[in-house]
């Protein structure tokens, strides 16, 4: 008998209809929610595990299934923090997230070094076999790309200026794909990306050029399942629901699934009064996830970590009075904010 935590697990592993489905289903069924672990936090704070075993179903290792965290040594990896994270999630039969297995940053020094199209296609390639190989059947969903697109597609042209795209060119979404699709036929392949939330003409572009990349990999016959939305809420910003609408019927019609895979609420801009940024936070959450499920049912909600006392927005996102940032679903004593009742509305399933 699968306890409820395992069904919602397994519905985060495997493809479920979903696809173009109806907005009143769409917004009942329950969705898996977890979150990013970072194991410095993991290794150090009782709490953090306590709480990333008590509301989640889906743990996703921060960083340590980047290269920058496998790869120190080019003939080498190490596991060592990604396979405490895989097997902390499996004793609690929880789902994993696998992040990321490219991506232009966190990459070790000797991987900045690469210098040609070949050299670059040996590395990508044998190093997703390994990566892949060794978590079959533990990770059921992997960002295979992280963040391809290019901040203002505008300016430039679609993909993100990385040494991937230099030495590869496009082809290395493909790569990626490819070699995953082939060494662990069965996982979930998210292409995963930010800034697709509001209503100006660089996230209507990013939308467009996410769209192109998803729908050439269907043509050439290359597994593609879902498209992951980081979704890093700007608590100034207000949340383009017609057009993220209009973006889930378009990937509908493309056949691929949706995902939240890094949500948070940058509230550097935000009033001081921490009720009222909590407040704040929670209604941009719930409006955002609205948007998305009144046309998709997405795969998973997953936050960037559970508790404001760990978080990368206080350092990339300062607030100017100094306050700490409240951007996650627990406060800093891990005590639930407004945000985890929006969260766990959509963990229940509407009633
Ligand atoms: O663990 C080491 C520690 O031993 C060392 O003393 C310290 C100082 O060098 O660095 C520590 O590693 C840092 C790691 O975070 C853990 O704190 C890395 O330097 C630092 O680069 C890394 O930053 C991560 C960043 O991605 C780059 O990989 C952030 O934690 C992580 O939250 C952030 O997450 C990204 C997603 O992967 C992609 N989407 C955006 C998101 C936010 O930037």
């Amino acid at each position: 008998m699968m306890t409820r935590r395992q069904a919602l697990a397994a519905a985060a592993g495997l493809s479920v209809a979903g696809i173009g489905a109806c907005p009143a289903m769409a917004a009942r069924a329950p969705i898996a929610f977890g979150s990013a672990a970072e194991i410095g936090v993991f290794r150090d704070d009782p709490r953090y595990r306590e709480a990333l075993k008590t509301h989640c179903d889906i743990v996703v290792p921060m960083n340590d299934l980047k290269w920058e965290a496998l790869r120190h040594e080019r003939a080498s990896f190490d596991f060592s923090g990604a396979d405490e994270l895989v097997a902390f999630a499996a004793s609690n039969k929880q789902a994993l997230r696998g992040h990321t297995l490219l991506w232009g940053e966190a990459l070790p020094p000797w991987a900045k070094t690469l210098s040609t199209r070949a050299e670059a296609e040996r590395e990508l390639i044998g190093h997703i076999e390994v990566v892949v190989d060794r978590y079959k059947g533990k990770i059921a969903t992997w960002d295979v790309v992280n963040e391809a697109i290019r901040f203002d597609p505008r300016e430039g042209g679609p993909f993100r200026d990385t040494i991937w795209q230099r030495l590869l060119g496009p082809e290395h979404i493909e790569i990626a794909f490819r070699t995953a699709a082939r060494i662990d036929p069965k996982a979930r392949l998210v292409l995963n990306d930010f800034s697709f939330e509001e209503a100006d003409g660089g996230t209507a572009e990013r939308r467009k050029v996410a769209l192109s990349i998803l729908r050439r990999l269907k043509d050439k016959g290359i597994p593609v399942h879902g498209l992951g939305m980081q979704a890093h809420l700007y608590g100034d910003k207000t949340i383009d629901s017609p057009g993220i609408q209009q973006f889930m019927r378009d990937l509908a019609a493309l056949e691929v699934e949706v995902e939240i895979t890094e949500l948070d609420v940058i509230d550097w801009k935000l009033p001081a009064d921490a009720a009222t940024r909590d407040r704040a936070a929670a209604s941009l959450v719930s409006a955002y996830l609205d948007a998305v499920a009144s046309v998709r049912q997405p795969k998973a909600i997953v936050t960037w970590g559970l508790s404001d006392r760990h978080t990368w927005i206080d350092e990339t996102f300062p607030r100017k009075d100094g306050a700490k940032a409240r951007p996650l679903p627990l406060d800093v004593d891990y005590k639930p904010k407004p945000m985890m009742s929006v969260l766990n509305r959509y963990r229940r399933g509407a009633s």
